[in-house]
């Protein structure tokens, strides 16, 4: 063999490994239809003081009730499977060998045996770390430890990272969390990879890079953290209505836009406006985290996180987000095709906060579904059946404040 010819096949060795390494980094099997869980972090924060606060505050007791609650009130087997610990868990410093630590008074058994734990329940347990020096919180961060970090999950027994960006370089995030993503999926362990990366970019268009995120993460943070409120609910709702055909483009099976976690049954929403986030949820295809004390649900709340049809509509295995067709006068109009021929998810939503329930009069073509010679169509949240109409039939709709009215239009 010549020296050209040596040199051309170790080229093609490289080129067959990169492109190798790449093909598993893309496909990890996962998240065929928007995970659902539980995440610590909306509700719970960083409250380490369990002196002050023992109810409310992080450890593994906390994470263990959460867990056997999810299985006795029923939301494990509604779908909601994993449960992740967000920022805090960690003890301030790495051991002597470099590897990530729970917090020893916090988590006095490990995350090992949390791991098992949360197993033995049928649940995926999801851990959180940061691409940067240190975790937003200012924790250990795993720059410069990817891979030791990723192994260390993978050891404990973890099913899900979520890696958030603080106090790292925008510039180094492609690289790194393509990195993580490729330490995760060499360890051989399926890991629900969960990434900030777009959030911090998205106001730099050099550095949006929705294919790159597509073929790196399972679900990404696109926008600001969800607070407990409506204003921050809507701003997040028409951020994504404002920016629809960018990000619809690139949720699908395995891959989606994460608008944040679920507040219903937190303190800041009316009922109308939990109905607003859990319907919007899925009809945007959104993964499904509650962050709720699942200790103390109000009814209605729980009925909404369980609802079957809302749940079908968010998982449904065609996978598209819904679309904002229109935006009128404090009124809109999101449509999601559904996997059956011809049928789609509509949503109306009311965000005027003047006291009195709306009417509009829409027929199908105003709503801007799919045309057709006729629609049957049900109530999400009543299961009620009205209908059929004609195509340009009007149909009247009475929606309350700062609410919404979601059905699911069928030809047949
Ligand atoms: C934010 C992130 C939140 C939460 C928090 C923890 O950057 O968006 O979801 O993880 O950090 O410190």
């Amino acid at each position: 063999m010549t020296i050209a010819q040596a040199c051309l096949l170790v080229l093609l060795v490289l080129i067959y490994q990169i492109g190798h390494d790449q093909v598993v980094s893309l496909d990890n099997g996962l998240a065929l239809t928007p995970p659902m869980g539980w995440m610590h972090w909306e509700r719970f924060r960083c409250i380490t003081n369990c002196t002050e606060q023992p109810n409310d505050c992080l450890t593994e007791d906390l994470i263990k009730s959460q867990a056997d609650k999810m299985v006795s009130e029923g939301y494990r087997d509604a779908g909601y499977q994993y449960l992740s610990i967000d920022d805090c868990w960690m003890a301030k410093e790495r051991d002597s060998k470099g590897t990530l630590v729970p917090d020893p008074v916090r988590f006095p058994s490990g995350m090992k045996a949390l791991a098992d734990y949360i197993h033995g329940k049928g649940l995926k347990l999801g851990i959180y770390e940061d691409f940067g020096t240190a975790t937003c919180q200012e924790y250990p961060g795993s720059e410069f430890y990817l891979q030791k970090d990723a192994q260390t999950f993978a050891d404990w027994g973890v099913d899900l990272l979520k890696l958030d960006g603080c106090n790292s370089n925008v510039n180094d995030m492609k690289t790194g969390y393509e990195a993580m993503g490729q330490f995760l999926n060499k360890t051989g362990r399926p890991i629900l990879y969960l990434c900030s990366w777009p959030a911090y970019v998205q106001k730099m268009p050099a550095l949006t890079d929705y294919p790159a995120f597509k073929k790196t993460c399972n679900q990404w943070r696109n926008y600001d953290d969800i607070q407990d409120s409506w204003d921050s609910l809507y701003s997040i709702i028409d951020y994504y209505g404002s920016n629809q055909y960018n990000l619809s483009a690139y949720a699908g099976p395995g891959s989606w836009n994460d608008p944040d976690e679920l507040i219903v049954g937190g303190f800041g929403l009316s009922s109308g406006q939990e109905v607003v986030q859990m319907g919007m949820w899925a009809m945007m295809a959104s993964p499904l985290f509650m962050s709720l004390d699942l200790r103390n649900v109000r009814p209605e709340s729980k009925a909404l996180l369980l609802n079957k049809n809302l749940l079908a509509i968010n998982q449904d295995p065609l996978g598209k987000q819904a679309i904002r067709v229109w935006k009128i006068n404090k009124v809109e109009v999101w449509i999601k095709p559904l996997s059956k021929p011809g049928a789609s998810a509509f949503a109306i939503i009311n965000t005027d906060d003047e006291g009195d329930p709306r009417v509009f009069h829409l027929s199908p073509a105003e709503l801007g579904l799919p045309q057709t010679a006729q629609y049957n169509m049900t109530d999400v949240l009543t299961n009620e059946h009205f209908g059929p109409f004609l195509y340009s039939q009007s149909i009247k709709f009475t929606i309350n404040p700062t609410s919404i009215f979601i059905a699911i239009a069928d030809p047949s």
